[in-house]
């Protein structure tokens, strides 16, 4: 299965932020907001990745993760010139994925929750057409709305609704089965000029083919697109880091836990950062898998 990471847009809802900044590089406490959404990937057992970015951020996005052959990933780069919507992901990124099923998950995404690993890897056996991935939140008008029948099957999607029908929010992860390059193709700019995933999702909505993986009662998700959700998306992980000594989306450790590269290779991109509490956090990951 393949992945696209989308990283496009320009950030308008952080500035001044992002004035000089790409979105994805701001810090959600100890690590580039690019990396959660890239874990997820990971964790869903997906490594050959598009990253589809904007053109200012395409130098300081390859300085950061390169080809990925470090995290034993295989990372390419696409650009998106201008934010024409999430769609457009697979208009760029059709040859990437030709033929094929993929994940696509958004930039700005964050994901947590104990047994995700699982969860995820459940949905990428059972999904026939497209898995979406359902939240509930307090505020649905700022998302993608599912609605469900009575026997859970999803059967209508809006786009931001002013009158929301339920508060079940479409998470910005999405899989596909290979037909969604021919179905992203025929997606026409919805009234705000941008190609809506919502609209590649609706007919799959319509063909019957759509999952709703629901994410239950204590999972975190966050679009830390904002100023207050960056932030508090920063207190969640500093509060796991502290409370618990995990770090969320560490894909140092993802890349070691999931078997992409060794414990010696943890080892050493963690001795890289040893002067920082995440470097010592990386080379004590690498020691436990290593063992005694
Ligand atoms: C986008 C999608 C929306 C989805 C959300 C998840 O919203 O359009 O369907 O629910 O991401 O983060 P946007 O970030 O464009 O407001």
């Amino acid at each position: 299965m393949k992945g696209i990471l989308l990283a496009g847009g320009t950030g308008s809802r952080l500035y001044p932020l992002t004035h000089c900044t790409s979105k994805q590089l701001l810090p959600v406490y100890d690590k580039p907001l690019i990396y959660y959404p890239l874990s997820v990937l990971m964790l869903a057992d997906i490594r050959d990745i598009l990253l589809v970015c904007a053109p200012d951020s395409l130098a300081p996005l390859q300085a950061l993760l390169g080809d990925g052959a470090h995290l034993g990933l295989n990372l390419s780069y696409a650009l998106q010139r201008e934010p024409r919507g999430i769609a457009e992901a697979y208009v760029i990124g059709a040859d990437h994925v030709r033929g094929q099923r993929s994940a696509l998950v958004l930039g700005d995404n964050v994901f947590h929750g104990s047994g995700f690993y699982d969860l995820l890897a459940r949905a990428r056996r059972e999904f026939t057409g497209c898995a979406l991935f359902g939240y509930p939140v307090s505020d649905p008008g700022r998302y993608a709305i599912g609605e469900v029948d009575g026997k859970g099957e999803l059967v209508s999607l809006e786009e931001k609704p002013l009158d929301p029908r339920s508060d079940n929010a479409v998470t910005g992860l999405y899989f596909y089965d290979q037909d969604v390059v021919d179905i992203a193709a025929e997606v026409e700019p919805s009234e705000r000029g941008e190609l809506e995933i919502t609209d590649v999702n609706r007919e799959y909505v319509r063909q019957g083919r759509a999952d709703l993986v629901q994410l239950g009662r204590g999972f975190m998700w966050l679009d830390a697109g904002t100023h207050d959700s960056l932030l508090e998306a920063g207190h969640y992980v500093e509060l796991l880091a502290n409370r618990q000594g995990v770090r969320v989306a560490c894909v140092e450790e993802i890349a070691a836990r999931m078997g992409f590269i060794s414990a010696a290779d943890c080892h050493e991109l963690g001795a890289r950062m040893s002067g920082s509490a995440y470097g010592s956090y990386v080379m004590d990951i690498a020691q436990d898998l290593t063992g005694p």
